[in-house]
């Protein structure tokens, strides 16, 4: 299975994972061979990547981190939520309560989670799988840092709901597809404290969730949004949902921006740590991601190429390799694997892209 983004698309190729639309309905399922018209349908719904089935590679699972089930029950209870506020009526908490709580459930019941990638999902549904991906990256964060269950429920309940002010801000400004101008951008800074006082009133819901609505764009050194708060003024809740929501929106793919690998997305956290994130707690979430995850293609110093077909837990920059074509552009004979771990000598040298393996191929 391999990522292809949607304008490489071509008809007869097999979706390798099914793709749902935020209200739980199916897009397109896995094993569908894709026709012209399904095409034409995934670029008009701006869904800008889909999984396929490659023959030419080994069959690998990608591990997921929460099931389908758990992700969609958690999307469609946001989208509840910001439906009953589009039409005027206060936040019910219940439905988001419940569904924080299944993810805090199954994220705990699992010993060793990593991180393999980010789900593919509709533009038009980007905020429902944003909020639950940064909802997910935000309790395995502070699982690691040692916080109990009922505080992991209080920060899960301000993630999901992290972006709720969006809401009350008109939808032309927070679907366009390009940069902003200082007006635009004025108006969606405004999400932070609409968002607060949506919650701030909700019944059964802490006052930290709410505050991490308000803080979630503030920056250590102060060159945050709304009020510039700086350091220890920024509520940790609000800084361990600061990290995961730049790392899920750096690695996820938008009609303007594709996404970054993770190891790249990686480099680009280390970078902003250093004055606007929290360096510990941008430690404790990279520490569950896998800089080359599962299904990843990549070129060795050796030469060889190869697809990521494990990870080492006690070290996840030294995958496990499986050599699908070696230095002279040949297939191995027999299958070959190089676990990183154990030959200090060889090392990834570069992540190869999907348009880079058409040139390969
Ligand atoms: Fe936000």
């Amino acid at each position: 299975m391999r990522k292809v983004l949607v304008e490489d698309l071509k008809p007869g190729m097999r979706v390798g994972k099914t793709i749902y639309l935020s209200d739980g309905r199916v897009m397109l399922n896995a094993g569908v061979i894709l026709k012209k018209s399904y095409i034409r349908r995934l670029e008009e719904l701006s869904i800008p990547a889909v999984f396929i089935v490659d023959e030419s590679l080994p069959n690998v699972e990608i591990p997921e981190v929460i099931s389908d089930q758990t992700r969609l029950k958690a999307s469609m209870a946001l989208r509840e939520c910001m439906g009953n506020i589009e039409l005027g009526s206060q936040l019910n908490a219940r439905k988001v309560k419940q569904a924080v709580n299944d993810i805090v459930d199954e994220l705990a019941s699992k010993r060793h989670v990593i991180i393999h990638l980010n789900d593919i999902r509709a533009y038009d549904d980007y905020t429902f799988g944003h909020s639950v991906n940064v909802t997910v990256l935000s309790i395995l964060t502070a699982m690691n840092m040692g916080y109990n269950k009922l505080e992991l429920r209080d920060l899960g309940v301000g993630a999901l709901l992290h972006d709720i002010g969006k809401t009350l801000i008109s939808e032309e400004i927070i679907l366009k597809p390009g940069p902003l101008n200082e007006t635009e951008f004025k108006e969606v800074k405004k999400h932070c404290q609409l968002g607060y006082e949506l919650i701030k009133d909700a019944e059964g819901i802490s006052t930290y969730s709410a505050h991490v609505a308000y803080q979630h764009h503030e920056r250590r050194n102060g060159t945050g949004y709304p009020r510039g708060l700086k350091e220890e003024e920024i509520l940790e809740f609000a800084q361990i949902v600061a990290v995961a929501d730049v790392y899920d929106a750096i690695t996820t793919d938008r009609v303007y921006a594709e996404a970054l690998p993770a190891h790249k997305a990686m480099q680009t956290l280390e970078e902003m740590m250093q004055a606007e994130l929290n360096s510990d707690i941008t430690q404790h979430l990279l520490s569950n991601i896998a800089v080359y995850p599962i299904g990843t293609l990549v070129r060795l110093n050796t030469g060889d190429l190869g697809l990521v077909v494990d990870v080492n837990k006690e070290d996840l920059s030294a995958p496990v390799i499986r050599i699908v074509e070696n230095a002279t552009g040949n297939r191995p004979e027999e299958i070959t694997e190089v676990d990183l771990m154990y030959s200090e000598e060889v090392v990834v040298e570069k992540v190869i892209t999907d348009c880079e393996r058409e040139v390969i191929s």
